[in-house]
């Protein structure tokens, strides 16, 4: 069975969630600063990462295609990857927030296509929500565009409600922005109804964070 685990985005990451998220968001401008981001004392940014398995770096922009595949068969590809990026993890998913007074905005969150509806981008969430919690924050809030229904299903399921929107908020088609926000986090309906989620979603994943991996649980 192949097991998930989240954890804080170390330096090293910072390649792949780029990656993550230009295939995530390929209108959005500018893209997230994630290097100024991780020095940032409000933002938290967190990875879901594929354990067993190594993330292969495409070929450098500028090298011809004709000798990138050359050169991937006779394997220079993997040795560039490795001595460039010393071997990382192969991260599938990542989520950002920013704590603000009493409330957690999440800022991005994206699971790569090809992992997506396997339950990452809900560890993503529910780590978020269980970092707010930590932090003593009140709510969690964030925008998700007025299409974007999948999105909107998962922030629904972890309790997040439409308080607002905001007119012809994302710049690339003048689509609205959906604000959407949970009760307390404090309150006893918030609570019962995250533990119920936190029980189903450890048996689904099965790798639920541990001590060893996620510091906070
Ligand atoms: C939104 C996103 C992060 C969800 O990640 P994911 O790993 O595919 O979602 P999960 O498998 O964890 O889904 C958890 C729940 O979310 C809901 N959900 C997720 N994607 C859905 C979809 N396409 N359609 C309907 N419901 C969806 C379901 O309720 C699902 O629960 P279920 O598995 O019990 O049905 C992912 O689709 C993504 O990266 N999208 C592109 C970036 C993006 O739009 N980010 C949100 C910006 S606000």
């Amino acid at each position: 069975m192949t097991a998930f685990s989240v954890r804080p985005m170390h330096i090293e990451d910072l390649p792949q969630a780029v990656e993550i998220e230009r295939e995530a968001f390929p209108t959005q401008w500018p893209p997230t600063p994630f290097k100024r981001e991780l020095d940032n004392k409000m933002a938290h940014y967190l990875v879901a990462w594929q354990e067993g398995h190594r993330w292969e770096a495409p070929p450098r922009r500028g090298v011809p295609l004709l000798l990138s595949r050359i050169g991937h068969m006779l394997g220079w590809g993997r040795l560039r990857a490795r001595h460039d990026h010393n071997d990382q993890p192969f991260i599938v998913g990542v989520v950002g927030f920013w704590l603000l007074y009493d409330e957690v905005h999440i800022t991005t969150i994206a699971v790569r296509v090809n992992h997506r509806r396997l339950g990452l981008g809900e560890m993503l969430l529910h780590a978020s929500i269980e970092m707010a919690v930590a932090l003593r924050a009140r709510v969690v809030t964030l925008e998700v565009r007025a299409t974007n229904s999948g999105a909107q299903a998962l922030y629904q399921k972890y309790g997040l409600h439409q308080a607002g929107v905001r007119r012809g908020y994302y710049t690339d088609n003048n689509e609205d922005a959906l604000i959407m926000t949970t009760d307390s986090l404090e309150s006893a309906s918030f609570r019962e109804g995250f533990q119920r989620l936190k029980q189903n979603l450890i048996k689904r994943m099965h790798a639920a964070p541990s001590s060893e991996n996620w510091p906070l649980s």
